[in-house]
C-alpha cells in the first residue's frame, strides 16, 4: 500500500435538522474541552452498578481495561433499573411476526419471562457463569429473552444468525465451545417454514460439537413466579458475549466484548444518536444475529427504557410495502435499517411507501455500507417527507456502537458523509506510513481505546494483533475513508476492494455512487480487472430497476455519466447488467466474488453468500 486513495465524488448538499428538532433534542451542545476519561466514567455512571468501579481505564495496547473493578449485571441494567420507575408497566417489546400477529411485554413481564428462563438454565442445565450458549433462532421475542437470560446469569452468549447453514452453525458451535443451544421450534420466512430446530439437529449429529443441551424455548413451558432471581454480579471486564463475524474474507472471527464498557457505550450512544424519548416507539431492522441487534435492538434501547418494535419478516412479505405497514400500525417513531435495504425500497418505487401514513417518524438511520447520495436523498424525501434528520452511522462489530454519525440536534448532514467521531471517540484518516491526512483520502483508524472496543477474538490473541493493530499503532478499521476541511468523514469501502487504476487508488463507494445516481440504476458493485495499461480497468456490475432495460446505448451513457460526474480516471471499461449482486445475508455486497469473476478464477468460497445461485448468472453474463 504505497500510495493514498483519493477523493472523487463531490457532494456539497447539506441540510440542517429543524429548529424544533434541535430544541428539543437529547443532546444540544458537545463540550469539546471535556476530558475524554472523565466523558467515559461520566456516562459509565449512569448505569446501575453493584460496586462502583475505581479506575476507568487501563490500556497495555492493544488490551483494554474498562472501569475494571466495578461490578454489573447486563440485564439488570436493561430490566430491573425500570422495574422501580413508572416504565413498569411501559412497552419494553412490540413483537410483530410474519403473518400479522402481535406480541407485547411491558417491562415487567419480559423480566419476568428472563428470570423463568435464566433459572432453568442455571437449576435444571447447569449453566455456569462463563459459560458458553450458543442461540440460533428465528427473530421471536424469546430470541431477547433467551440473550437477556444468558446475560443474567453470567453466561457468554453467541447468537447465530438463523439463516446460516448447519455447518457454519457447526463450526461456530466447535470455535467456542459452547455445550448449551437455544433454538426454537419453527420460524418463517416469507411464508415458509423456516427448518431451524432440524438445522441444530445436523449441527451437532456428528458428536464433534460440544453441545450438551438443545432447549427449544418456545415451547419450553416454564410456570411459577421467579422474579426474585437475583442477577449475578459480573466485573465490568468479564465477557458479555461473543459475536461471529466473517466479514467479506476469511475465517469467522469470534469478536469477545465484555461487560461494563460495552454497556456504558451502548447506552449512550443509543441515547445520542437516536435521541430516544420515553413516547417513542424505536425500531431497528437488524436481525439480532448481527452487531446491531445486539447493540441496538436490545442492549441499547432497553438499558434507556425504550419501547422496542421487532419484526419477526422481511420487507417484501407478503409486499413489497411491509415497513411501511408496520411503520403506521404501531406508529413507530425512529427508523433504523441499511442501505441495501432502502436501495430495494427505491427499486420498487415511490408509490409503496405513498399508500401509507408514515407521519409517526422523526427519525431515521442506515448502518451497514456507505449509503449513496442518491439513496440518502430518496430516504430523506420520501420516507422521511424532508422533515426527519438522518443518521448515517459508520461502526463495526468490532467497535460494539457507533464511532461515526452526525448527532441529531446538533449537525449538519451531508449526503454520503457519514460526519463526525461521537463525543469520547477519536478518529482520523492516516496516510499509508501512518501520517494523518488533514483533509482528503487515507485509511481509517481510532486513534484511542473506547469503551464498547473488542477486547479480542476468541481464543486467537495473535489474529487479533495481526489484523487491527499490526498497519498502525492505532486501531485500524480496514476501510477507506476522507475527511474535508470540516471534519466531517465519508466512508469509502473496505480497503481490500479499492481500485488502482494508471497509478490513482479509487474507493468503490465513489464510482458506485456515481452510477446509482444514474437513472434506473438501483444497485452497482465496482471491481478492478487486471488491465496492460492502467494496471487495473473498472468493471461494473449494476442492476436496474424495475422497467429499466439494460443494453450497449443505456452501457455508453452510464460510463460517460459517471465521467462526467467524477472523471475520466473513474470511468467503467464495460458495465454488466445483473438481476442481483452478491450479497452476504447481512446484505453487503461481496465485490471479492465479482473480482474472481473478472479474473477468470474458480469463484471462491459462497457459503456467507445469502444468494449462492446468482454467481453463474453473473459469469454468464461477463463472459457473453
Ligand atoms: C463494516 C462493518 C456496524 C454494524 C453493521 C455492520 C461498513 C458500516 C457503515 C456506514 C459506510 C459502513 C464498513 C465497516 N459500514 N456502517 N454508515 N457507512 N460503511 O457491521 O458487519 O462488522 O461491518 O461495515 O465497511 O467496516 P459489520
Amino acid at each position: 500500500m504505497s500510495q493514498n486513495i483519493e477523493t472523487l465524488l463531490i457532494e456539497n448538499r447539506q441540510f440542517e435538522p429543524s429548529d424544533i428538532f434541535k430544541k428539543l433534542a437529547n443532546v444540544t451542545s458537545i463540550d469539546l474541552d471535556k476530558d475524554r476519561l472523565e466523558f467515559w466514567a461520566e456516562q459509565a455512571k449512569k448505569l446501575h452498578w453493584f460496586k462502583p468501579f475505581e479506575t476507568v481505564l487501563e490500556w497495555n495496547r492493544p488490551y483494554a481495561k474498562w472501569f475494571q473493578e466495578g461490578q454489573l449485571n447486563a440485564a439488570y441494567n436493561c430490566l430491573d433499573v425500570h422495574l422501580v420507575t413508572h416504565r413498569k408497566d411501559k412497552k419494553a417489546l412490540i413483537w410483530e411476526g410474519e403473518f400479522g400477529d402481535v406480541r407485547t411485554f411491558t417491562y415487567e413481564e419480559l423480566h419476568q419471562e428472563v428470570c423463568r428462563l435464566a433459572t432453568y438454565l442455571q437449576n435444571e442445565l447447569g449453566v455456569k457463569k462463563g459459560d458458553r450458549v450458543t442461540l440460533y433462532m428465528p427473530m421471536i421475542p424469546e430470541l431477547v429473552i433467551g440473550v437477556l437470560a444468558c446475560a443474567r446469569i453470567g453466561a457468554i452468549h453467541s447468537v447465530v444468525f438463523g439463516g446460516f447453514s448447519a455447518s457454519s452453525l457447526r463450526d461456530r458451535l466447535q470455535d467456542s465451545k459452547s455445550e448449551v443451544v437455544l433454538t426454537a421450534s419453527a420460524g418463517t420466512r416469507r411464508g415458509k417454514p423456516l427448518p431451524i430446530n432440524d438445522v441444530v439437529e445436523e449441527a451437532v449429529s456428528q458428536h464433534d460439537t460440544h453441545v450438551k443441551h438443545i432447549v427449544v424455548v418456545d415451547t419450553l413451558k416454564l410456570e411459577g413466579n421467579f422474579s426474585s432471581h437475583q442477577a449475578e454480579p459480573m466485573m465490568s471486564e468479564d465477557p458479555l458475549f461473543i459475536l461471529y463475524t466473517s466479514g467479506t474474507t476469511g475465517k469467522p472471527k469470534g469478536i469477545v466484548h465484555t461487560t461494563g464498557g460495552y454497556l456504558t457505550h451502548a447506552k449512550y450512544s443509543t441515547h445520542a444518536v437516536f435521541d430516544l424519548k420515553d413516547s417513542d416507539v424505536y425500531w431497528c431492522t437488524a436481525d439480532v444475529g448481527w452487531i446491531t441487534g445486539h447493540t441496538y435492538l436490545i442492549y441499547g434501547p432497553l438499558s434507556n427504557g425504550a419501547t422496542c418494535m421487532m419484526f419477526e419478516g422481511t420487507p417484501d412479505y407478503p409486499e413489497q410495502d411491509r415497513f411501511w405497514d408496520v411503520i403506521e400500525k404501531h406508529k413507530v417513531s425512529i427508523f433504523y435499517t441499511a442501505p441495501t435495504a432502502i436501495r430495494s425500497f427505491m427499486k420498487w418505487g415511490d408509490e409503496l411507501p405513498a399508500r401509507h401514513d408514515l407521519s409517526s417518524l422523526r427519525l431515521l438511520g442506515s448502518v451497514g455500507e456507505p449509503i449513496n447520495p442518491e439513496a440518502w436523498i430518496w430516504y430523506y424525501e420520501q420516507i422521511g417527507k424532508n422533515r426527519c434528520p438522518i443518521v448515517d452511522t459508520w461502526w463495526q462489530t468490532e467497535t460494539g456502537g457507533i464511532m461515526i454519525t452526525t448527532l441529531p440536534g446538533i449537525h449538519l448532514m451531508r449526503p454520503g458523509h457519514a460526519g463526525l467521531p461521537l463525543p469520547g471517540i477519536t478518529a482520523s484518516v492516516l496516510m499509508p506510513d501512518g501520517t494523518p491526512v488533514t483533509q482528503g483520502g487515507g485509511l481509517l483508524s481510532l486513534m484511542e481505546p473506547w469503551p464498547s472496543m473488542l477486547r479480542g477474538i476468541w481464543g486467537d490473541n495473535k489474529r487479533y494483533e495481526e489484523v487491527y493493530w499490526k498497519t498502525f499503532s492505532t486501531y485500524f478499521a480496514g476501510d477507506g475513508a476522507t475527511i474535508d476541511a470540516d471534519g466531517y468523514y465519508m466512508i469509502l469501502g473496505r480497503v481490500d476492494d479499492v481500485l488502482n487504476v494508471a497509478g490513482h487508488r479509487i474507493g468503490t463507494m465513489e464510482v458506485e455512487s456515481s452510477l446509482v445516481d444514474f437513472q434506473g440504476v438501483s444497485e452497482a458493485a465496482v471491481v478492478g480487472m487486471p488491465d496492460d495499461i492502467k494496471g487495473q480497468a473498472i468493471i461494473a456490475f449494476v442492476t436496474l430497476k424495475d422497467g429499466y432495460l439494460g443494453n450497449v446505448a443505456l452501457e455508453k451513457e452510464m460510463i460517460s455519466h459517471v465521467s462526467k460526474m467524477i472523471g475520466a480516471i473513474a470511468k467503467p471499461k464495460r458495465i454488466i447488467f445483473t438481476p442481483d449482486l452478491p450479497k452476504t445475508r447481512s446484505g453487503k455486497i461481496m465485490r471479492r466474488l465479482l473480482k474472481d469473476v473478472v479474473e477468470g478464477k474458480p469463484i471462491g468460497d459462497v457459503t456467507t453468500l445469502g444468494n449462492p445461485d446468482v454467481m453463474t448468472l453473473i459469469q454468464e453474463r461477463f463472459l457473453s
